[in-house]
């Protein structure tokens, strides 16, 4: 999604901008601009495509010793991608970046003349008014909160005015914003790696305050024009993490770290073979007493959320339902006063996601987010946090980001099964016991030989449809797996379960049409077997992923993806790996951009 930076220093801010522009380039975007400070006033360069393209452009346009401006990433909303439309956008005197959505922008643009606006974006009209405001204040701080009083949406705004060079000046609304602090100047951003690299020191900007930042000065008010104090914070980031290490794409690199992130994960919520959430929930009676579940995420987190529920339901006898967030939000979902709700998300911005923990809030529901960007506003807003430790994740399509949501679920099912009783201390133990060996032998033994995803891959690239199907959580990987293929490879695919093909979509089958069966759990074998013949005899091509005991499937695949041998709730996540790794293979045999596909951006921060 779009990205915001902004710098005033001592440092030449033309590099600075372009550099933390790349940085933000893994978010999803379609087109690029910036806007500098010079001796002859703000100067503006866009273009639409790559930051590469930008980059070559400011090269020529702008002269070495600029000290101040701002730059942004366009992920299209209003206005196709486009030069135009990219941002900055502006007048002679103000000119701003804008990640998010402005509801009433239309209604707002009736109070000028239509020939006054060149783009197609909500965005425009906000440095119109931004304008206006300013010329009749001569107040920056007054005209932007006025400004913000009109607007209707989501916003995060980076703005400079003509008339105040070497200041930038930042809104935030319902969009994240921080503020880097650097011995040689100070950021805005929307995300903190585009600013990683000079320094983790950091101010995180409320909602509805407005920041003005020089060279050696922050200074943030409130709504009313108050001035505030500032809450200084540090990263435990390194710059490093946005390396790809050796491995030719991010995605590839991120699905190799899932031994040593589900270790660390494991290691930070478990005691000696138990759940031990200690460290952020230190009452048990947290999990005590609770009616439904309710589990809302979105993407692929919500495909851990429906694994999740899974897992309660059958460790801890709980019910669970499993809801997308920009549904879950706007639905009149039946809440009891003692349910508890988890949001699952990767990135901690997703907006469906924080606005249906903010209705989860209002209602008084117990609040659980199982979150990996530290500090993110879910983990801030949620009443209790669990970490995932993935670390960084740079590619769009998540992958270790997903096996960790699952670990921490099904840790946490654990944790609810032993405060109901369902499961015993030692059967508990005994669960995770063997649950370690995933880590420890089953996913690396999946990474060592990656030839059989490489052979399913050539059959997938050359088709245009596939299905997959599964029985019970298989069923739910295979949601993940259609997602991920679709994602980076464009191949338009389904998931079904497995008894649900013959009600409608096996017409779809015909002579070539790939299908793949994933077959983990050993109670569904003969089922699943039943259904890939029903496709096999309408002519599909048969991919299996399963495990190694999985003979009757094995027999009659045309393709077959082997799981290690390994305790059965292993299988899930090892299946998790192979699966990414098919999507990996696909989209490399047909050249795609693994790490940026189109159209799609790392964290959806508008709804
Ligand atoms: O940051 P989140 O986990 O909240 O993001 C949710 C989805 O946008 C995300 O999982 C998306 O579906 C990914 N591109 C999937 O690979």
């Amino acid at each position: 999604m779009c990205g915001i930076i902004g710098y005033t220093g001592n440092d030449n801010a033309k590099e600075i901008i372009i550099n933390s522009l790349s940085a933000l380039e893994y978010r999803g975007y379609d087109s690029a601009g910036m806007s500098l400070f010079t001796d002859n006033g703000i100067s503006t360069v866009k273009t639409q495509g790559r930051v590469s393209e930008l980059r070559k452009k400011a090269s020529v346009h702008f002269p070495e010793n600029t000290f101040c401006g701002i730059g942004h990433t366009r992920w299209a909303t209003h206005g196709k991608p486009s030069e135009t439309n990219a941002h900055p956008h502006g007048t002679d005197n103000v000119m701003i970046v804008h990640n998010g959505i402005i509801e009433n922008y239309k209604e707002l643009k009736k109070e000028f003349d239509d020939s006054l606006f060149y783009s197609d974006t909500d965005t425009e009209v906000i440095a119109k008014i931004l304008d206006k405001e300013y010329e009749e204040t001569h107040d920056p701080i007054k005209s932007i909160i006025n400004t913000h009083k009109r607007l209707k949406g989501s916003y995060a705004l980076g703005i400079i005015f003509s008339d105040i060079p070497g200041t930038v000046f930042a809104l935030r609304k319902d969009s994240p914003l921080l503020i880097g602090t650097g011995e040689n100047g100070m950021f805005i951003a929307s995300d903190i790696s585009a600013f990683l690299k000079h320094t983790n020191k950091y101010i995180r900007l409320e909602d509805g305050d407005t920041a003005m930042i020089t060279k050696d000065s922050v200074r943030i008010f409130d709504t009313d024009g108050n001035e505030k104090s500032v809450k200084h914070e540090t990263a435990q980031r390194n710059a490093d993490e946005i390396q790809k290490g050796g491995f030719s794409h991010f995605m590839l690199k991120e699905i190799f770290e899932e031994p040593d992130v589900m270790k660390d994960t494991f290691s930070s919520i478990t005691k000696d073979f138990l759940p031990d959430f200690s460290e952020t929930i230190s009452d048990d009676s947290f999990f005590a007493d609770i009616g439904t579940i309710h589990i809302v995420a979105c993407g692929t987190a919500l495909h851990a959320g429906l694994m999740g529920k899974y897992f309660i339901e059958k460790l801890a006898k709980t019910p669970v339902t499993t809801e997308t967030a920009g549904e879950f939000r706007y639905s009149e979902p039946i809440l009891r006063a003692n349910d508890m709700a988890i949001i699952i998300s990767q990135s901690g911005e997703t907006a469906d996601s924080l606005a249906a923990l903010r209705m989860l809030n209002e209602k008084n529901i117990r609040t659980l987010s199982v979150v990996n960007t530290q500090g993110s506003t879910i983990a801030e807003e949620s009443e209790k946090v669990i970490y995932t430790l993935a670390g960084r994740e740079i590619a769009v399509a998540s992958t270790k980001a997903f096996n960790v949501q699952c670990e921490v679920l099904f840790i946490l099912a654990l944790k609810i099964a032993l405060v109901k009783n369902t499961l015993t201390s030692d059967e508990t133990k005994n669960i995770l016991h063997s649950f370690s060996t995933v880590f420890s032998n089953s996913i690396p033994s999946i990474l060592k030989n990656t030839a059989p995803f490489e052979k399913a891959a050539k059959i997938l690239s050359e088709c245009n449809n596939a299905f997959f199907i599964g029985r019970g959580y298989d069923n739910y990987l295979g949601q993940e797996a259609s997602l991920k293929l679709k994602e980076i490879t464009y191949i338009h695919s389904e998931a079904y379960a497995a008894s649900e093909l013959k009600h409608g979509t096996i017409s779809l089958i015909e002579d070539g049409t790939p299908v793949i069966a994933i077959a983990t759990d050993k109670k569904f074998f003969e089922k699943m077997r039943s259904n890939i013949e029903e496709v096999k005899s309408r002519g599909a091509v048969i991919i299996s992923v399963c495990c190694e005991d999985a003979d009757i499937i094995k027999e009659i695949s045309d393709c077959v993806i082997t799981l290690p041998s390994e305790p059965s709730y292993c299988h899930p996540f090892s299946a998790a790996t192979a699966i990414q790794l098919l999507a990996y293979y696909t989209a490399l045999e047909m050249g795609r951009d693994i790490d940026k596909p189109r159209n799609l951006a790392k964290s959806v921060t508008v709804e």
